[in-house]
């Protein structure tokens, strides 16, 4: 099954236990200046999670498109991509642990044909002095779930992520209990970090194990929440029972609501036995597309082609949902993704336009499903053409400025100088400036800022000097 069919068999069999298909939110969080973009699927249903009704119901499905900028300097590896597709069910005040782990294991088993012995998932050990008890529920449903297809169900004790480094996986352990700051989601992140007044709860984790030898040993002993490879996330049912009082303690709330939330791309990695997310139907196109274009291999500029994938992917959706490149906020953030791209292709020979030939690429593999990107195909091509354009005029006089400068360290001020006269987003000019091996002075951002706020200065006092000289002031 391919990433395609795993999305819509996911809101298929949702649909079949009752919920409705919802419309995805924009990238852009309406009504939401908490964060620049959509990050997960149940931010646009937070009111509904606090209490409000839901015009379509109290079970809610969808795919929700989701942009996560924070992990750009992740992007590179087999697994952090800045864009992802987030598979969401929510129950509100509906159904809760029993059928939401039964439906997500039969999901994962029997529709996409995940094999069981190779799921392992974890659950909220409990927490005595805010008198949370143990989540022995989740757990013994997961006991049952994967007792009745014969698969081991051992259960393991193991508390924070380092006590698990230190201890790993014995055999026939399948369910693992770990502590509050890995089994619990509130809009804080772990336990101690949930906001005064916000819902919040245990969650339940499930992993995809890629075999001993995809770990890393640096990471020490491989179980389900190391960070060492051999196993993957691939989703997350959050059980929201709890509220977070004044006081810093916690209420059981009336109602209890699932959220759930699965990695699209990397379920699909997971169905095809690849650890590495850009094989999967949704990105590897993208990196054919390279490999062809530039003539060289995958195997040999791996890092590079999967950053140059993920960015152009991640550029295309925000262009679809009405983001601009600009200096300001999202529209940077689609600058920088754009830039660093084109920057990359760069290193990898490609001195020519190309987004012409990726960015149809990309939107035809989400044409059939997202009618939006179909309908606004060629003005998203053009919106990015037009940026890549831009940039190529001056990208090769930014490099060239930079290697010739013939430094052993910039600061703040050269990489604003960098910014300001060739376009180079701040955070490219320290890569570049790195790869050349030239130091970058530990306060350079404070340095740029200044430099920015006194340029921003200078020309406010060259407008006014502009608009008072000039016949017809202001106007003119
Ligand atoms: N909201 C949960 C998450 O983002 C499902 O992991």
């Amino acid at each position: 099954m391919d990433a395609h069919d795993i999305r819509n068999s996911y809101l298929a069999s949702l649909e079949g236990h009752g919920h409705t298909v919802i419309d995805r939110a924009n990238l852009v969080p309406r009504g939401d200046t908490s964060t620049l973009f959509t990050g997960s699927g149940m931010q646009a249903l937070l009111p509904y999670l606090l209490g409000e009704t839901h015009p379509a119901g109290t079970r809610l499905t969808d795919s929700q498109p989701c942009v996560r900028a924070q992990d750009i300097d992740e992007v590179g590896d087999n697994r952090h991509t800045t864009f992802f597709e987030m598979l969401g069910n929510w129950s509100l005040g509906d159904y809760f642990k029993e059928d939401q782990i039964r439906w997500f294991f039969e999901f994962l088993v029997d529709t996409v044909g995940l094999d069981p012995e190779k799921l392992y998932v974890t659950c909220f050990i409990g927490d005595e002095a805010n008198g949370i008890p143990r989540d022995e529920e989740a757990a013994s449903i997961w006991q049952k779930v994967f007792g009745e297809r014969g698969v081991s169900n051992g259960i393991a004790v193991i508390g924070s992520q380092a006590d698990g480094d230190a201890r790993g996986v014995h055999p026939g352990e399948r369910i693992f209990f770990y502590d509050g700051g890995e089994n619990w989601w509130s809009r804080g992140g772990s336990l101690a970090a949930t906001p005064i007044g916000d819902p919040c709860g245990p969650d339940s984790e499930v992993f995809y194990d890629f075999g001993p030898e995809k770990q890393d040993a640096s990471f020490g002993l491989a179980h389900p929440a190391s960070d060492g490879g051999q196993f993957m996330e691939i989703g997350n049912q959050v059980f929201m029972q709890y509220r977070r009082l004044d006081d810093g303690s916690f209420e059981e709330l009336a109602r209890r609501n699932v959220d759930f939330g699965g990695g699209l791309e990397r379920i699909a990695a997971a169905s095809i036995e690849s650890d590495d997310v850009f094989r999967i139907s949704l990105l590897w196109p993208i990196i054919e597309s390279l490999q062809e274009l530039t003539g060289r291999r995958y195997e040999d500029e791996t890092a590079s082609m999967r950053i140059i994938a993920d960015h152009l992917r991640g550029a295309t959706f925000l262009a679809v949902d009405g983001v601009r490149p600009s200096n300001k906020e999202q529209g940077y953030v689609m600058r920088r993704l754009l830039r660093r791209a084109i920057r990359l292709a760069l290193s990898l020979g490609l001195t020519e336009n190309f987004f012409e030939v990726v960015v149809p690429v990309i939107a035809d593999l989400y044409a059939a499903d997202y009618p939006e990107v179909a309908a606004s195909r060629e003005e998203v091509i053009a919106v990015l053409v037009k940026e890549e354009n831009a940039f190529r005029r001056t990208l090769e006089g930014g490099l060239q400025t930079l290697a010739e400068w013939e430094v052993a360290s910039i600061t703040g001020r050269d990489v604003f100088r960098l910014s300001d006269t060739y376009g180079f987003p701040k955070e490219l000019s320290v890569e570049e400036a790195r790869r050349l091996g030239i130091e970058v002075a530990d306060d350079w951002e404070a340095e740029f800022a200044l430099a920015l706020g006194e340029q921003r200065e200078r020309s406010r006092g060259a407008t006014r000097l502009g608009a008072a000289g000039l016949p017809g002031g202001a106007t003119a």
